[in-house]
């Protein structure tokens, strides 16, 4: 039986919505084929190894029941599990799943660790996930690609006050209000602003900046959402398109997990055939675009009036509940949940072996 560890919490902002990912992971394997290992991290970021039961995942009281803790060991070049004497993270678990959202899950910096570690993982790598998670580079290899996307301008935080004037005229040069002001690097609309007069940037941008060094300003559009999701390695499919209809103004925070259900889900999408095609066909574009690997939700913005599609964004780890958008395009395609989770496992053992037959000629 393969060793899944399945990584959950997580240092970022989106520790919450990954406590709800997981638990619906968690109790969608088939424990016949998996061992399941399960390793939450904690805000702090203390790693903890817990075997009690999924229920107390999401409400956050796993974490008094958590024993042993994994600490770094630079001797060795590994993670080692404390009170277990000795053992290391490669010899607890086969296989890696992180169900982690956000800066320090989604962002290729554990990603990074599994491949220090020699671990198989799920999804995409250290480039497709540091690429997709910074908005900014997601766009500027976009843009070298002809990919549509909305107009943009960036800004390092750490110049906002003294660039008050040039960002001002780079705006008015660019883009019409309303704006959207975002971190770069940042998921779940946190950080996020609709700015519709100048007066309000200033809020915006300071916002922005409690979460990241890097911030980008993006055109506004009257738009309808539609999502799409691709799977796999060097051949990507993808599943069916699908429409949010968000309860508030746009998809913020709130309507996202907070809206009691009343933000919707359509799917399939109810628009034309032609549409479909060319966001499927552009999706698969994005995603080899950015080297992505496994699988990823890829995200785009009609603009109600003209029609125009822009791709909005690529999510390397989107919300991964049973009624979570991903695997419900999935399940409309034919492949019910529990199916997708094992084929995101083949794809990160075949990702592995590949390396592996690789990394003897480097
Ligand atoms: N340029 C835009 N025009 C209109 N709405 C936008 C734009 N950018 C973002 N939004 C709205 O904000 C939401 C979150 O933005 P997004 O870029 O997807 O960030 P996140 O990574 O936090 O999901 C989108 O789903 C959409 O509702
Ligand atoms: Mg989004």
């Amino acid at each position: 039986m393969m060793k899944l560890g399945i990584f959950f919490g997580g240092r970022s902002g989106e520790h919450e919505v990954s406590l709800m990912s997981a638990t619906s992971v968690i109790n969608a394997i088939d424990k016949e084929k998996y061992e399941i290992v399960t390793i939450g991290i904690t805000k702090e970021g203390k790693w903890l190894l817990y075997d009690g039961p999924a229920e107390h995942i999401e409400d956050g009281s796993w974490q008094e029941e958590a024993e042993a803790a994994l600490a770094a060991d630079p001797e060795k070049y590994t993670i080692t599990v404390l009170g277990t004497g000795g053992k290391s993270l490669r010899e607890l678990i086969d296989f890696a799943l992180p169900v982690l959202h956000g800066p320090y899950g989604e962002d290729g910096t554990i990603q990074g660790l599994f491949e220090m570690v020699d671990i198989p993982y799920g999804g995409c790598d250290v480039i497709g996930s540091a690429l997709a998670m910074d908005k900014i580079a997601a766009k500027h290899v976009f843009s070298v690609m002809g990919i549509r996307q909305v107009p943009y301008v960036w800004i390092d935080s750490e110049d906002v006050p003294g660039l008050h004037g040039w960002l001002r005229r780079k705006i008015e040069e660019r883009l019409t209000w309303p704006i959207f002001v975002k971190p770069a690097n940042m998921g779940s609309s946190v950080g996020l602003s609709r700015v519709a007069e100048e007066k309000d940037l200033c809020p915006a941008l300071e916002l922005a900046a409690k979460y990241d060094r890097r911030i980008i300003i993006e055109q506004g559009v009257n738009c309808r959402e539609l999502e799409t999701a691709v799977l796999g390695n060097h051949v990507a499919k993808v599943g069916a398109v699908g429409e949010i209809i968000p309860s508030n103004e746009y998809y913020d925070y709130s309507s996202k997990y907070c809206d009691g259900g009343k933000t919707r889900l359509c799917i399939p999408a109810d628009i034309t055939e032609e549409q479909k095609k060319e966001i499927r066909a552009t999706a698969v574009q994005a995603y080899k675009a950015l080297d992505c690997k496994g699988y990823a939700r890829v995200d785009f913005l009609m603009d109600k009036d003209t029609g125009e599609i822009y791709l909005n964004e690529i999510n390397t780890i989107p919300g991964f509940t049973r009624y979570s958008m991903f695997p419900l395009l999935w399940a409309e395609a034919g492949l019910p949940y529990p199916k997708l989770i094992e084929r995101i496992i083949e794809l990160g053992m075949e990702r592995y072996r590949m390396k592996c037959r690789q990394s003897v000629n480097r």
